[in-house]
């Protein structure tokens, strides 16, 4: 895919590895918009990186996600890239019946609802556009081998990732191309409380993936998996592909 001249909209864009793709999106001639809860976040993006476009929304409100597409559509007609970025982690300790469960973040609404939705407002939409358009989710190598102290997390990114091929196989005929980001730990604020953050184990720093993710995209490379995570991607099956291939054949 071109790398340069779209119109991109990041969710979770103020932070981590939404900034980090923001950055190197724009740096590559892009214009870039993005969305997160915390206007005090996209108003430090703002700073950072002055030709960014935000916009206050919670992915996991349907209220916003309808305006998100809505305002993104009247005022951005040449948007041709959703990245499915946003997301929340948190550990879950089930032998404390629902209380890990009810306090704080809602995974499966953030990391799986909102990217499946805001997949569904675009898609019909990119559908009719004259370029090349793309959706590119963020799973996580912790989809592939789960992390068992943040169950719901894991099985978010699994399910994000099992949607993600599906989503590409239904579209593979069509100008919509899916990708998948797969990061490994990457040096965040997400997961403050994860196993690797206790044991001081930081992650690669956000720059060091995006500028992978962007070279793997200008490739066509669809499954981008990045440092450890190659590793995790690499306990699924060789009979997969033939499998998977023989159960859609019809
Ligand atoms: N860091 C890692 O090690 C790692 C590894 C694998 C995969 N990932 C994935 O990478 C993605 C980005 O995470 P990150 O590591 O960059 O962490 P991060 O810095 O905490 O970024 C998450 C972003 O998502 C936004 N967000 C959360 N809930 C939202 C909501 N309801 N509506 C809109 N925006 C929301 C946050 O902004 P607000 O709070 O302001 O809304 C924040 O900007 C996530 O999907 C994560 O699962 C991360």
């Amino acid at each position: 895919m071109n790398i340069k001249g779209n119109t991109i909209l990041i969710t979770g864009g103020a932070t981590g590895i939404g900034f980090a793709l923001a950055a190197v999106f724009l740096q590559a001639g892009n214009q870039v918009i993005i969305c997160g809860r915390r206007e005090a976040k996209l108003k430090e993006a703002t700073a950072k990186l002055p030709s960014i476009i935000t916009k206050v929304c919670d992915v996991t409100k349907e209220k916003d996600r309808a305006e998100l597409f809505h305002w993104v559509k009247e005022n951005y007609p040449d948007l041709n890239v959703l990245i499915n970025n946003a997301g929340v982690q948190k550990m879950v300790d089930l032998k404390k019946g629902r209380t890990d469960l009810l306090e704080g973040e809602n995974e499966i609404e953030t990391n799986l609802i909102a990217p499946v939705r805001l997949s569904a407002y675009f898609i019909p939409w990119f559908l009719q556009q004259k370029k090349e358009t793309a959706i590119i989710n963020v799973s996580s190598g912790l989809g592939f081998v789960p992390i068992a102290v943040m169950p719901v997390y894991c099985a978010t990114k699994a399910a994000l990732h099992s949607f993600t091929i599906s989503l590409r196989y239904q579209l593979k005929d069509t100008s919509v191309k899916v990708f998948e980001i797969v990061p490994p730990a990457v040096e965040t604020d997400l997961g403050k409380t994860s196993p690797d953050e206790e044991s001081g184990y930081k992650g690669i720093p956000p720059s060091e993936l995006a500028e992978a993710v962007i070279k793997a995209i200008s490739k066509n490379q669809y499954e981008i998996a990045v440092g450890e995570a190659k590793g995790l991607v690499a306990t699924v099956g060789p009979g997969f592909k033939e499998t998977f291939e023989n159960m859609n054949r019809w």
